[in-house]
Order: C-alpha cells, then sequence, then structure tokens
C-alpha cells in the first residue's frame, strides 16, 4: 500500500488577529502546507470570525493553499465573493443547507476544489451520494464554532469508515478539531490526511515555537500511518 503523505493546515482561528499577516507568513516558513480558514457566522455556529475580505486581505502573505472552512448558513451566496478573496478549496456543511449537490457544483463552476463537512453527531452516509462531487472530506472531531476544544474521540470509527467509503477515490480525509501531537497518530492511523490544527501551533503566540509545533504533529501523524501499516 503506498502512503500517503501527511498534510498540516493551521488554523488561523488561534493566530494572533492584530498581526494576522505575519502569523499567516511564519506558520508558512515553519513548514505548513496549507492554511485553514475557519469562517464563521453566528448563525450556523454560535460564533462570528470574519469574511471574504480578510481572506483576500491575507492573501499575499502566502502561497500556500487557502482551505476555507464556511461554517455559515446560507453559504451559496458568498461562494462567489470567497473564490475570489483566493481561496483555493471551499468546503461547506452538509448540516447548513437542503442542497449540498448544487452547492458543491456552484464550487467547482467557480473553479475552486470543493470541500464537504459533517459535524460530530451527523453519520458518514450524510455524505455518500456526492462522494464523486468532492476533492476533500473534513470530519469535525469538535462541535465546530471555537478553537481550543476538546478532541471528541467517538469520531475515530467514524474516520476509519469514512476512509473505507472513500475507497480509491481522489479525496483527501481532513479531520479538525482538538488536534495535538498526542492524538495526530490515532486521527491518521484510521485514515485521516490532513490534520488541521489551531491551538497546538499559535497556542503559546510565539512564532518561534511554530515550526517545532508544526513537526510534532507530522511525527505524531507518521508514527500512526506506520503502526497502520
Ligand atoms: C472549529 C474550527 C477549527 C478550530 C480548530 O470550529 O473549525 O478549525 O479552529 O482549533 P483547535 O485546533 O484549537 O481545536
Ligand atoms: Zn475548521
Amino acid at each position: 500500500m503506498t502512503q500517503r503523505p501527511i498534510l498540516i493546515a493551521p488554523s488561523i482561528l488561534a493566530a494572533d488577529f492584530a498581526r494576522l499577516g505575519e502569523d499567516v507568513a511564519a506558520v508558512d516558513e515553519a513548514g505548513a502546507d496549507w492554511i485553514h480558514i475557519d469562517v464563521m457566522d453566528g448563525h450556523f455556529v454560535p460564533n462570528i470570525s470574519f469574511g471574504p475580505q480578510l481572506v483576500k486581505a491575507i492573501r499575499g502573505f502566502s502561497d500556500k493553499v487557502f482551505d476555507v472552512h464556511l461554517m455559515i448558513a446560507p453559504a451559496d451566496p458568498y461562494l462567489q465573493a470567497f473564490a475570489d478573496a483566493g481561496a483555493d478549496i471551499i468546503t461547506i456543511h452538509a448540516e447548513a443547507g437542503p442542497h449540498l449537490d448544487r452547492s458543491l457544483q456552484a464550487i467547482h463552476a467557480l473553479g475552486k476544489k470543493a470541500g464537504v463537512s459533517i459535524n460530530p453527531a451527523t453519520p458518514e452516509s450524510a455524505i455518500a451520494c456526492v462522494l464523486d462531487k468532492v476533492d476533500l472530506i473534513l470530519l469535525m472531531t469538535v462541535n465546530p464554532g471555537f478553537g481550543g476544544q476538546a478532541f471528541i474521540p467517538s469520531v475515530v470509527e467514524k474516520i476509519r469508515r469514512t476512509r473505507e467509503m472513500i475507497g480509491d477515490r481522489p479525496i483527501h480525509l481532513e479531520v479538525d478539531g482538538g488536534i495535538s501531537a498526542e492524538n495526530a497518530s490515532l486521527v491518521a492511523a484510521a485514515g485521516a490526511d490532513v490534520l488541521v490544527a489551531g491551538s497546538s501551533i499559535f497556542g503559546g503566540g510565539e512564532t518561534s515555537t511554530y515550526a517545532g509545533r508544526i513537526a510534532a504533529i507530522r511525527e505524531g501523524a507518521l508514527s500512526g500511518l506506520h503502526k497502520a501499516a
């Protein structure tokens, strides 16, 4: 079995908003594969973060993939704005609207990669019918809305089942919420290949620690892959 590369995607929700551009450049330098951008509307999730103008403002600070996670309902009216702002991947929640298939098609029509996310309580069967329409599946490992929450261990079995459901399709399996160097091994062994991490990378607020923190999560994940092999 060929080993999937592990990608680390720091979530800028935990960065220092007063110097966000610099923090994005710093995690890029420190070895981030993607930049994970959490958009919250105070309606689909109980918190508000930022919108497309901010994505546009930080676009110049990194050439890495901008992985935009929309926790907003409805999402359709804003897809174009996020595409124009510089998103490379746009992920929407299956729970956020009645026409998931159409929304995913709309993202592709904008020339962007399309992702679908599900909350911890949503079974993977909710996305079984859109597997041919997605480039990425994002499994929430906390209830979305806030950084710094505890990882929900029951999602590990869902990661395993989702990886099986993906089969040979070229779909990334991303996990998001409470990911650390300690549990990276567990989620990678279950089949995740993209690990989002906010607090465990930006937590200390010290730019000089970012590279070590990213490397520790990556090493944890790779050790999990070896165990699983
Ligand atoms: C939660 C967000 C996550 C969050 C991760 O709603 O989607 O991306 O920022 O933060 P940590 O790693 O601190 O749980
Ligand atoms: Zn996220």
